[in-house]
């Protein structure tokens, strides 16, 4: 593999080509690492201790509430403190300060039989106090390392108030801009969401999951949920198993590779059966094939929703379909506690299934070091929270997350960055200083007054008189609407900032599912007002997805996809406006035109009757009998992994280290457990055309053609951050793994297959410029 790379960086010195960056950062395999859950000891401590519970006190280890909530049916539940002393809860969730943990804490291991620890867990989705961009925007960030950092301070902070369990990441793909969920993943790719997904388990379980502030993560929701039929929140999903392999489980077993401890199942029924009480998916595919040590716990009542869901006449048999399907422990529908003893007494479960449920539970709690150290430091919790360098972390993540979708010429050049000489600025629009929605949904412990908005920023920056601020209108009705005062704004100031977007707590997240993808209330004709005006416009859209906004995307100079930021948004976004830093993030998505393309994602299969590609021509060519619509075309306003900076790069030819594999090679590279070896370099040569520095995202496709089942016209298989000077010239180089070729076939396993095979290095999923190689099983 060395001789490789050092051959290619002769080939691109003989070129007088600079050869600074050759081996891509292969993202790291989990493969093979210790884990915790596997520590020596740690089954003797759990059998042990299993030995002197009885059945109740079993059972109460498989009980999570929400503390102080009274939520499901709850007759029979006193409450928390008096539980937890009876060894009736095993975990509790949304308690939220050391001096509460620390309490409930005390009666679990002071004054409860056996001493068990409880286990706090809590939604800590995209940070605890220092609330970083929602995690669709550190998609967009396309660095994993950022991504690990930000779960690494959310771990710091959130154990420092005893919380040691996040309900994160949420790792399902989601290929509907409809779904207000969206928002929570990383966007529509399996291979750009096995890469969050690892970055979150490593930032929050840390070096050591036994460290005081590590927590363990909780990959969420096992599994297809973001494929709920149109994009309606709680749907059903209907996914067949070789898309589940290829697309929906990937990042999930990613997560689990990475050693995460726990699983959350899903709301969804999965081809008719509901995920929480899904034994092909969490006991066959989770624990018989990944072999996954740690525990499931369901979602809020999803054991309970099984009698809604039509699988179950009574909560009793809601408890025994989860609990036999595999799920551990029972989020609030308090149908565990009511109903397994009975189950057990009865024989309707087995003694030894619950024993094995309940060693799953302690051996996180175990490996977690709860045992040792139970309680959490009241007097350091506060000095824990957006200390200066979890900050910092927050605005790093915040600029990387900005996508500049437009940046036109105005009077010559492109309107951004900014001129330092602009002497007024205009910041119109409801987001311009709404320092809540600047947290986004999920926001834990993050509050509205540790956010910085765009108006903070900017007037910190330019000075009060500089900065005409105009709200304009409301996020989401007309009422408090003063255009006028608006419009006057821009055309009192030399350019016009417009910050618009969504309302995040209300229109995004959880159950917020919409069927119209514009702006809501009178922002549309708000920005059609302003830009009328004839000044500079500059959209800065914060939302939990794509919207469209067809017109704005033709007559809106610049605009950038901000998502919602998160405490540093303000500072981030002006840096970035005036150049101090320059966008270098890149869409998790494709951006639909409409809402009605939706699902809209890049990986899709090509049809029979696909529309002309120059590289892959429709047989009949362009006819009236094409797979498209006849009123919108088929592609995305901006395609998955686009983003432009403050320059621009052009992508020379893909090359290969070699034209030919052999089958037999990928299979036994595929065989060897740690996944690691190089059966491929792939290369191209990027240059910086512009006059200023700059980042681009270099992305590696490929396509398999001749298989035994239809492949999607791109998979994405690496990415690399790759800064180059004004006019510098650049090879990157992906070495690719056998895995890249490998897919779920029709004899239903992993594997390789003869094929034609398309390789891209390119700028976004639409460019690029290919080459080909053959997957063969004999030397030709
Ligand atoms: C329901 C949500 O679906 C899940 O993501 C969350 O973790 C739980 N509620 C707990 O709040």
């Amino acid at each position: 593999m060395l001789a490789l790379v050092f051959s290619l960086c002769v080939l691109s010195f003989a070129a007088q080509i600079s050869c600074a960056q050759t081996a891509a950062p292969q993202i790291k395999s989990d493969v093979g690492k210790a884990n915790p859950l596997n520590a020596p000891g740690l089954a003797e401590k759990v059998e042990a201790l299993l030995q002197k519970m009885t059945l109740e006190e079993k059972i109460g280890q498989l009980v999570q509430y929400s503390a102080g909530q009274a939520t499901g049916p709850t007759s029979g539940r006193t409450d928390d403190r008096d539980m937890v002393r009876k060894g009736q809860v095993g975990s509790l969730f949304n308690v939220t300060s050391a001096r509460e943990t620390n309490a409930l804490q005390r009666i679990a291991v002071e004054n409860s039989r056996l001493k068990i620890p409880l286990i706090f867990g809590l939604d800590v989705i995209h940070g605890y106090r220092t609330t970083f961009p929602i995690p669709l925007g550190l998609a967009a960030t396309w660095e994993p390392e950022i991504v690990e950092k930000a779960a690494r301070v959310a771990g710091l902070e959130a154990s420092a108030s005893g919380v040691r369990w996040a309900f994160s990441p949420m790792v399902d793909i989601a290929r509907d801009a409809r779904w207000g969920r969206i928002s929570e993943g990383a966007g529509e790719d399996p291979y750009l969401g096995a890469a969050m997904a690892r970055a979150y388990v490593r930032g929050y379980q840390g070096e050591r999951l036994d460290a005081a502030d590590s927590i363990v993560a909780c990959p969420k929701h096992y599994v297809g949920y973001g494929a709920a039929e149109g994009g309606r929140d709680y749907n059903s999903t209907e996914i067949s198993e070789h898309t589940l392999r290829q697309f929906y489980l990937p990042p999930f077993h990613a997560a689990e590779e990475a050693g995460a401890g726990t699983f959350m199942s899903g709301f969804n029924a999965l081809n008719g059966i509901p995920t929480t009480a899904n034994a092909f998916t969490l006991k066959q595919v989770l624990r018989k094939e990944w072999g996954f040590r740690g525990f499931v716990v369901s979602d809020w009542n999803s054991v309970g929703e099984l009698q809604a869901h039509g699988i179950a006449n009574d909560g009793a048999t809601a408890a025994r379909k989860a609990f036999q399907a595999g799920v551990d422990m029972d989020m609030v529908s308090n149908v565990y506690h009511r109903h397994l003893m009975q189950l057990l007494e009865s024989g309707q479960i087995a003694q030894r299934d619950t024993d094995e449920a309940v060693r799953n539970v302690l051996r996180v709690k175990y490996a977690m070091g709860l045992f040792d150290h139970p309680y959490t430091d009241e007097s350091k919790e506060s000095s824990a929270m957006l200390r200066p360098e979890s900050v910092a972390i927050a605005k790093i993540a915040a600029m990387h997350s900005l996508v500049l979708l437009r940046n036109e010429a105005v009077s010559g050049s492109p309107i951004l960055p900014l001129s330092a000489k602009i002497s007024s600025l205009a910041l119109i629009g409801p987001l311009g200083d709404d320092a809540g929605n600047m947290i986004g949904s999920w926001g834990a412990l993050g509050r509205a007054a540790d956010a910085v908005t765009l108006r903070r920023a900017l007037t910190e920056k330019l000075g009060d008189s500089n900065l005409h601020y105009s709200k304009g209108a409301g996020i989401l009705d007309g009422t408090d609407s003063d255009i006028a005062a608006a419009v006057e704004a821009a055309q009192n100031s030399d350019v016009a900032i417009l910050a618009l977007g969504e309302d995040a707590p209300t229109m995004t997240g959880e159950a917020a599912s919409r069927t119209r993808l514009g702006l809501p209330g009178r922002q549309e004709e708000l920005l059609e007002k302003v830009v009328a005006t004839g000044k500079p416009v500059v959209l800065i859209l914060f939302s939990g997805r794509p919207l469209t906004l067809p017109w704005a995307f033709e007559h809106v100079p610049a605009v950038f996809a901000a998502w919602f930021p998160g405490v540093q948004a303000g500072y981030a976004i002006t840096d970035v406006l005036f150049g101090a830093a320059a966008p270098t993030g890149h869409l998790p998505l494709s951006w639909p035109r409409d809402v009605a393309q939706e699902p809209l994602y890049y990986n899709a299969l090509n049809t029979g009757r696909p529309m002309a590609d120059p590289e892959h021509p429709a047989e009949k060519g362009e006819t009236k009998y094409i797979s498209r619509y006849i009123d919108e075309p088929n592609t995305p306003q901006f395609p998955f992994a686009y983003g432009l900076t403050y320059t621009t790069f052009s992508y020379g030819a893909t090359q290969t280290s070699a034209k030919q594999l052999m089958l037999a090679t990928l299979q036994n590279a595929l065989a060897d457990p740690a996944r690691q070896s190089t059966v491929l370099s792939v290369s191209a040569e990027i240059t910086n055309r512009g006059a200023r520095s700059g980042e681009t995202l270099a992305q590696l496709y490929i396509r398999l053609e001749g298989t035994s089942v239809a492949m999607p016209v791109r998979m994405l298989k690496g990415f690399q951050k790759a800064a180059l000077a004004p006019g510098e010239t650049r090879k990157v180089t992906f070495e690719v793994g056998a895995d890249a070729f490998a897919f779920w076939g029709v004899e239903n396993k992993f594997g390789v297959e003869p094929a034609h095979v398309t390789i891209w290095i390119a700028p976004d999923s639409t460019a690029g410029e290919s080459t080909t190689l053959e997957i063969a099983d004999t030397h030709r």
